[in-house]
């Protein structure tokens, strides 16, 4: 294979990871060991109502129970959490006087749980800590258990939590928010529904992706992010065809873990500003969301990294033929992955309720992100609304690139 050297990223770059990961099968058995490494006394469980019902939590709270430890339960996290969510839940964690979160779920619940750490002993509003570095310690311990293959943030130092006033995603990044520790157990995520397997597991996929075209990638998260991806496509569609497969399973927690790493030390990018104002907006799965702009954003970014598309392609085994140039690889990339998406069934955009006179609020939204300068190819609003309005009317990504 004839690769050519492409690294457009930062340098001189910075590189941390402070969680300690327990991974495998039974790695959910370590949180005792685990709670006892953080000296936990009071622990609030940050859950969602589904994962209390599927009967997972119970293991946990016995186990806790059996130890001595204080346990109280907030389980009213829901899809794109917000700031009364956190508020409410820091509320009850205060008045019990907790010590340590312990958040387990997708990443509304993990984020959910970064949030009240980071406002429970600072006793203010979440949305206080907008941006990066602004978090002020001391910030009580989180340990994250993640029940989706999909989230990354069991091992990232950011929460995003919607601004319900300005219906905006607020990216809260802080070294404070990472998690202590991390048990990722595949066993956990065998029930996952098949369209949750589908979405988280994209999710996922543009974390590597976009970890790696971000213009703040490095080479330690290139190597990360090209693992992640080349685990997330050979795994993906078997793990939504048979969710009992615990290989399967496995290997797209894995991807998912290698790929939080990626994208927390580089960024999102172009895919997930575009899916965080859908989320904040219209309340729409972030999963979902970038699963309908991640070929969109691909395609726009192709003339400015043909090369790192091209990467992204052999590393997801599109093609074995050496013999393209790397525009003309990246466009069967853009086209594979757009694929890859419509056999999925996730839905498209117009189907989650938005209307076109939507479009113009949701660009300068995404324009606002974070993640906006960190798109490998400049980006203005009105560059955001002509992608959403090519996703809105499911043009043939490729079609203006
Ligand atoms: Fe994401």
């Amino acid at each position: 294979m004839n690769v050519r050297s492409s690294f457009t990223g930062c340098s001189p770059f910075d590189f941390s990871l402070p969680t300690r990961i327990h991974f495998g099968a039974g790695a959910r058995h370590q949180l005792p060991g685990a709670l006892l490494d953080c000296q936990a006394r009071r622990i609030l469980v940050v859950t969602d109502k589904g994962i209390m019902n599927t009967g997972l939590v119970n293991p946990f709270l016995e186990q806790m129970s059996q130890l001595g430890l204080s346990v109280t339960v907030f389980d009213d996290v829901k899809a794109n959490p917000t700031e009364q969510t956190v508020n409410r839940a820091a509320m009850l964690a205060r008045h019990q006087e907790v010590d340590t979160v312990l958040a387990i779920g997708g990443g509304s619940s993990l984020d959910t749980g970064k949030g009240v750490a980071a406002v429970l002993l600072n006793n203010c509003n979440i949305l206080d800590f907008e941006g990066q570095d602004m978090v002020k310690p001391p910030v009580p311990p989180v340990l994250a258990i993640p029940t989706t293959a999909g989230t990354g943030s069991e091992v990232t130092s950011w929460a995003v939590i919607t601004d319900t006033k300005n219906r905006f995603k607020a990216g809260i990044g802080s070294r404070h928010l990472a998690p202590a520790v991390a048990l990722l157990d595949p066993e956990l995520t065998l029930s996952l529904p098949r369209s949750l397997t589908a979405s988280t597991g994209i999710d996922a996929l543009t974390h590597a992706i976009e970890g790696f075209t971000a213009r703040c990638a490095n080479p330690i998260s290139d190597a990360l992010a090209l693992q992640a991806m080349e685990l997330i496509a050979q795994n993906l569609e078997q793990a939504v065809a048979n969710g009992q497969d615990l290989q399967a399973r496995e290997a797209m927690l894995l991807g998912s873990l290698l790929a939080g790493i990626a994208f927390g030390n580089a960024d999102t990018a172009g895919v997930h500003s575009m899916a965080e104002a859908l989320g904040a907006m219209f309340d729409v799965p972030h999963g979902e969301a970038n699963a309908i702009f991640l070929p969109y954003v691909l395609a726009y970014n192709l003339p400015e990294i043909p090369e790192r598309i091209e990467r992204i392609g052999r590393a997801m085994g599109f093609s074995s033929r050496d013999d393209r140039a790397p525009a003309e690889y990246g466009s069967l990339t853009v086209q594979k992955l757009h694929g890859l998406i419509t056999r999925l069934g996730i839905p498209n955009l117009e189907a989650t309720g938005i209307t076109r006179q939507d479009l113009p609020a949701l660009a300068e939204k995404a324009f606002q992100n974070l993640g906006t300068p960190d798109n490998a190819r400049v980006i203005d609003a009105q560059g955001y609304l002509e992608l959403f309005t090519r996703a809105f009317d499911r043009s043939d990504p490729l079609q203006k690139a």
